[in-house]
């Protein structure tokens, strides 16, 4: 089918964004993040969150997150974390992770992880946008990142549609939202 805008040719980067807030913490899939600066030695990124998430929540109240690069084999994790919500399972629950300085969880086997404290949130109603400082970061030079193409060729049909079907329902809720 002929795409109807620009965007829907991007082959975006799948991240597993991860936060904590006294004792609870959870974490989503996001796509629309990208580095922020190009200082050598004072790196930042920007995410573009929605706030119905349960994971935006513990980004609001601690104002920090921490970006696991996704890697080719870690396809199953992308509906783990973008299909489901926080508020209904325990999503880091049997998942492989590993702890950041700080104590936040990041994905083993992923390709590379960078912990950020937020710097500026603009908030659009029914995105957030984060502007972050990278505080740590790692990276595995011999993984492959997942891309989102790729990742959705390779999912079960039923999987894709679900993915499909959320995404018309999220568009008309955020529909309130928008300013
Ligand atoms: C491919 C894909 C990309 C996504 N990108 C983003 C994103 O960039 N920002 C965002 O807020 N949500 C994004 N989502 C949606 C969240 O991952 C999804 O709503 C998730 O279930 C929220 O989980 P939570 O309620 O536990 O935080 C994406 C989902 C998928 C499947």
């Amino acid at each position: 089918m002929r795409p109807a805008s620009p965007f829907e040719l991007a082959n975006h980067d799948v991240f597993v964004i991860t936060s904590a807030h006294q004792g609870r913490e959870g974490g989503q899939v996001a796509t629309w993040v990208m580095p922020g600066s190009l200082i050598p030695d004072q790196p930042r990124v920007v995410a573009v969150l929605s706030p119905m998430n349960a994971t935006y929540e513990l980004i609001r109240d601690s104002r920090r997150f921490a970006l696991s690069l996704l890697a080719d084999e870690q396809l199953s994790l992308l509906p783990h974390f973008g299909l489901t919500s926080g508020r209904d399972i325990d999503k880091l629950d049997g998942v492989a992770i590993r702890r950041t300085k700080s104590g936040l969880a990041v994905l083993e086997g992923c390709c590379g992880f960078a912990e950020c404290q937020v710097a500026h949130a603009l908030d659009i109603g029914d995105r957030v946008v984060c502007v972050a400082d990278v505080v740590e970061q790692e990276v595995d030079p011999d993984r492959r990142p997942l891309r989102t193409q790729q990742a959705f060729e390779r999912l079960p049909a039923e999987v894709v549609a679900a993915l499909g079907e959320k995404l018309l329902r999220d568009g008309e809720r955020d529909r309130q939202l928008r300013r």
